[in-house]
C-alpha cells in the first residue's frame, strides 16, 4: 500500500448506532466494525453474508465475493460484504445486521405487534449491548454499545464477586450498572425519532446476562455464588419498576430473565430461544465460549446445562501479549509455505494477540511441530509470531486449561445424557468470539472436536432471545418456569469422569 494512503484519514458514519469514526484510508471495514459489536458470522470469509451493510453514501467498489453472495438488485441498492470492503473514501453506512435478526425470517422470528417501544439489553461481564425497538413493526431505532463500568473493579465475574462482597461493594456496583444502563437508554429515546415524527411510549426494557450480572443488577447478594455448591437464592425473574432504577422512563417496567441455575445465566436462556433447541427434535448443543464456558445440550424432550470454568484465555487475558480483538491485535494466525502469516486487526504494528489469534497460533504451530501434542514448544523457547508478539510456554498452558475445559464439558455433558459426540447434530457458538474463532483451528487444537459443517457460528444469541422475549413477552414470559423446568442444571466437577477426561483434553490431538 502508498504511503499517501496510509496517512489519509476518512469518516465512516454508521447507522442506526449514530457513531462517527475516523479510520486510516485504506482500513478493512470487518476491522473497526468488529470493535463497535458488528459480528462476522463466517468469520468474514466471504461465505455467510450476515455482515453485509448498505452504502447511504459514499463507495465501495463491487468484489468478487459480493458478487457471488449478493443479487444485482442488493448490489444496485448499495448492499456489500463488509468483510470484504475496505475503506477508501468518506462512507455512510447502514449497519443491517442490527435489523436481520428479528426481521430476518419472518416465520422463524415471528412477532406479536405491540403499539409502542421496547429495549432489549444484552448485559455482559465486558460489554453491554441495547437495542430500541419499534414493537410496531419490530425495527430496530437505535443501538448503544458500552463497555462495563464495572470493570474497573475486576475484569472477570469472580474479582466482581469479590468486590460485591466488601463493604457498599454490591450497593456500588449495582448502581454503576443501572446508570450505564439507564444513561444509554435515555441518549437512544434521545436521538432516535421515526421520519422525525414523535416517538411511542417505552413500555418494557428486556434484560439478560451471566448469574453475576443478574445479581448484581438486582441488587441480589452474590454471597451464595462465591462458594461450593454455587446455588444463588434468587435467580428468578427480577421485574422492576424503571423509577426504582433511577430511570425516566414513566410507566415503563423492566424485566431482567431469570437464570438457568449455578453459573448459567439467562444470557444461555436467551440463547436457547434464539437457536430454538427447546423445540428440536435433533440433538443440538449451544456452547458460549466465554471467562465462563457455557454449554447446554438436548432436544425438546430433555435439556442439560453447566458452566465450566474456563478462565480468560480466550480473552486474552492471562497471556503474556493477550489483548482485546482490538487495533494492532493479530486476529489470524494461518501457514504459507511453511511460514506464519498474521493478520493484525487496524492495518497498524501488530501489539498483541486476541483469542482468535491465540487458537490460530497454536493451531499453526502444531501444524509446524512447533508445538508438541503434549503443549512443549519443540525448541523449550518461544514462537514468534510478528513483529515484537510472540507465543510463550505458559501461554500454551493457559489456553490448555481454557480449552480442555470446554472441551471436557461437553464431552461430559454429553455423557450424561447418555449420547456420543457423533449423536451431535450441531453446535451453535454463541457471541462474538464464537463467531470469530476459526472453527477450523478449534478442531485443530481440540477445542471443538466436531466436523466443521456442525458448529455454526450463531451471533449474539443473548440479544435476539432477549428481543423475542421483548416481542413475545406475555407469552415467554408463561413459557418460563416450564422451559427452566425442562432445563436441568448439572455439576460436572461432581461428574467421576471430570478429572480424568478434563487431563485427557488438555491435550492436543496428534
Ligand atoms: S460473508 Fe462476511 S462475515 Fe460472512
Amino acid at each position: 500500500m502508498c504511503d499517501a494512503r496510509l496517512n489519509r484519514t476518512v469518516t465512516i458514519e454508521l447507522l442506526p448506532l449514530g457513531r462517527t469514526l475516523r479510520v486510516p484510508a485504506g482500513t478493512l471495514l470487518a476491522d473497526v466494525l468488529f470493535a463497535q459489536g458488528v459480528e462476522f458470522p463466517c468469520g468474514g470469509r466471504g461465505r455467510c453474508k450476515g455482515c453485509r451493510v448498505k452504502i447511504l453514501a459514499g463507495e465501495l467498489p463491487v468484489t468478487a465475493d459480493d458478487t457471488r453472495l449478493l443479487t444485482p438488485e442488493e448490489l444496485a441498492a448499495g448492499w456489500r460484504l463488509s468483510c470484504r470492503a475496505r475503506a477508501d473514501g468518506d462512507l455512510k453506512l447502514d449497519l443491517a445486521q442490527w435489523d436481520a435478526a428479528i426481521l430476518d425470517d419472518d416465520s422463524r422470528f415471528a412477532f406479536t405487534p405491540h403499539d409502542d417501544l421496547g429495549v432489549a439489553v444484552d448485559l455482559g461481564t465486558t460489554t453491554i449491548v441495547a437495542q430500541l425497538l419499534d414493537r410496531r413493526s419490530g425495527h430496530v431505532l437505535g443501538v448503544r454499545l458500552a463497555l462495563n463500568p464495572q470493570a474497573r473493579h475486576g475484569a472477570d465475574i469472580m474479582s466482581r464477586i469479590d468486590r460485591a462482597l466488601a463493604p457498599e461493594g454490591l450497593a456500588t456496583l449495582r448502581d454503576l450498572i443501572r446508570r450505564q444502563i439507564g444513561g444509554m437508554i435515555a441518549e437512544l429515546i434521545a436521538t432516535t425519532a421515526p421520519d422525525g415524527g414523535a416517538l411511542p411510549l417505552l413500555r418494557d426494557v428486556v434484560v439478560v446476562g451471566n448469574t453475576v450480572m443478574h445479581h448484581l443488577f438486582c441488587g441480589v447478594s452474590v454471597e451464595p455464588l462465591s462458594h461450593h455448591p454455587f446455588v444463588p437464592d434468587s435467580d428468578g425473574l427480577h421485574v422492576l419498576p424503571a423509577a426504582e432504577l433511577g430511570w425516566n422512563l414513566p410507566g415503563a417496567t423492566v424485566r431482567f430473565l431469570p437464570c438457568l441455575g449455578g453459573f448459567v445465566g439467562s444470557d444461555i436462556l436467551a440463547g436457547v430461544l434464539a437457536t430454538k433447541l427447546h423445540e428440536s427434535a435433533e440433538l443440538v448443543g449451544l456452547v458460549d465460549l466465554g471467562t465462563n464456558g457455557e454449554i447446554v445440550i438436548g432436544n425438546r424432550d430433555r435439556l442439560l446445562c453447566a458452566s465450566t470454568a474456563a478462565g480468560p484465555a480466550f480473552e486474552g487475558a492471562r497471556i503474556s501479549m493477550g489483548m482485546r480483538a482490538a487495533t494492532g491485535a493479530i486476529a489470524e494466525v494461518s501457514v504459507t509455505d511453511g511460514r506464519l502469516q498474521c493478520r493484525v486487526l487496524g492495518h497498524v504494528e501488530p501489539r498483541g494477540l486476541c483469542g482468535s489469534g491465540l487458537v490460530d497460533a497454536v493451531a499453526a504451530g502444531l501444524d509446524l511441530g512447533r508445538i508438541r501434542p503434549n503443549g512443549r514448544l519443540s525448541d523449550g523457547t518461544s514462537l514468534m509470531l510478528a513483529g515484537p508478539v510472540k507465543l510463550t510456554q505458559a501461554d500454551i498452558r493457559e489456553l490448555q486449561l481454557a480449552k480442555g475445559a470446554i472441551a471436557a464439558g461437553i464431552r461430559l455433558l454429553l455423557g450424561q445424557w447418555g449420547a456420543t459426540p457423533a449423536d451431535l447434530t450441531r453446535l451453535h457458538l454463541a457471541g462474538a468470539f464464537g463467531n470469530y474463532i476459526n472453527r477450523a483451528s478449534a478442531r485443530r487444537i481440540g477445542l471443538l472436536d466436531f466436523p466443521l459443517d456442525k458448529v455454526a457460528p450463531s451471533g449474539n444469541t443473548a440479544l435476539l432471545g432477549a428481543k423475542l422475549a421483548l416481542f413475545n413477552l406475555p407469552e415467554h414470559a408463561g413459557d418460563f418456569p416450564e422451559l427452566r423446568r425442562r432445563i436441568q442444571h448439572v455439576s460436572l466437577n461432581e461428574d467421576p469422569q471430570f478429572h480424568e477426561i478434563y487431563v485427557e483434553k488438555m491435550g492436543f490431538p496428534e
